[in-house]
Formats: C-alpha cells, structure tokens, sequence
C-alpha cells in the first residue's frame, strides 16, 4: 500500500486570499492544496485534504485519520490556542502529526503563543506561508519512511 496523509485545516483558514492578505498573503487554501499535492506526487505520498470551521468535525477526522492514513498535517487556526479535544485527539490517534501555520505565531499576539497542539506534535514549522505544507510533508516522509 502507498502512503497517505491526511492534510487538515482548520477555521477560517477555507477564506485565505480574501482574509487579511497583509498577514496570510495571496494563496488561498486550493492554491495550498495544488503546492501540496503536486509535491506529494514527487515523492510519492498521496495527499488527502480536509477543512472544517467546526472543532468536533476537526476532532473526527483525527480520529478517522488511523484507519487510512499514515501522518498528519494540521493547520488547527484558532483553535490551536483553544482546544483540548484536539490534543487529546491527536494523543489518542498514534500517528505522528506535524503542526503548521502560514504565519509566524510567535511574533503576533501574546494569545496565539501558547499551543495546545505542540506538545503532542512530533514537530511544529510556522512562519514559511504556503511552504510550511510542503516542509511538512517532507518531515513527515522522513518519520514514516
Ligand atoms: C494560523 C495562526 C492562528 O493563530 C490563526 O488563528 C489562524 C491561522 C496560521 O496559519 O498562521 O487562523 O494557524
């Protein structure tokens, strides 16, 4: 069986090239799912991508996440510095997830410093915009090779 990994993204994220452009820039997320997959196809890794605004539909496709795939790649938006039900998820699924975020979250509000996400993640690349996905999947190939 070929690899596959599950690319999910959280709120809001379904609006970028319209929302804050100063901040996320230009791409939208179909732009970020092309880079995304045509890269998985050089390295041979099928890519699967989800969006949801929703946390519990978030919480799901972690969770479905085992059965199909071999990694995950999570842009949780807002809800990184918010959700327990997805560190939990994420400590209960077993597969290596790398965190990513289009910005550098560490230069921005005070709020979106801590992650709830981290801890559980077997790596976190922010600040890179669209790149951040593609570097993903690379460390992600690397762990599950
Ligand atoms: C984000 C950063 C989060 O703080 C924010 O809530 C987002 C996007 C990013 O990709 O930079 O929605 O995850």
């Amino acid at each position: 069986m070929g690899k596959s990994v599950i690319v999910i993204n959280g709120p809001n994220l379904n609006l970028l090239g319209k929302r804050e452009p100063e901040i996320y820039g230009s791409t939208t997320l179909a732009d970020i799912e092309a880079l995304t997959r045509a890269h998985g196809e050089n390295i041979d890794i099928e890519t699967i991508f989800f969006q949801s605004n929703q946390e519990g539909d978030l919480v799901d496709a972690i969770q479905r996440a085992g059965a199909s795939h071999s990694g995950i790649i999570l842009n949780a938006a807002a809800y990184t510095h918010t959700s327990v039900a997805l560190h939990d998820a994420i400590k209960a699924c077993g597969l290596p997830v790398i965190e990513v975020h289009l910005s550098n979250i560490f230069s921005r509000e005070e709020f979106r410093h801590h992650s709830y996400i981290s801890s559980v993640a077997a790596g976190v690349i922010c600040g890179f915009g669209a790149k951040g996905y593609v570097l993903a999947l690379d460390a992600l190939a690397d762990i599950i090779d």
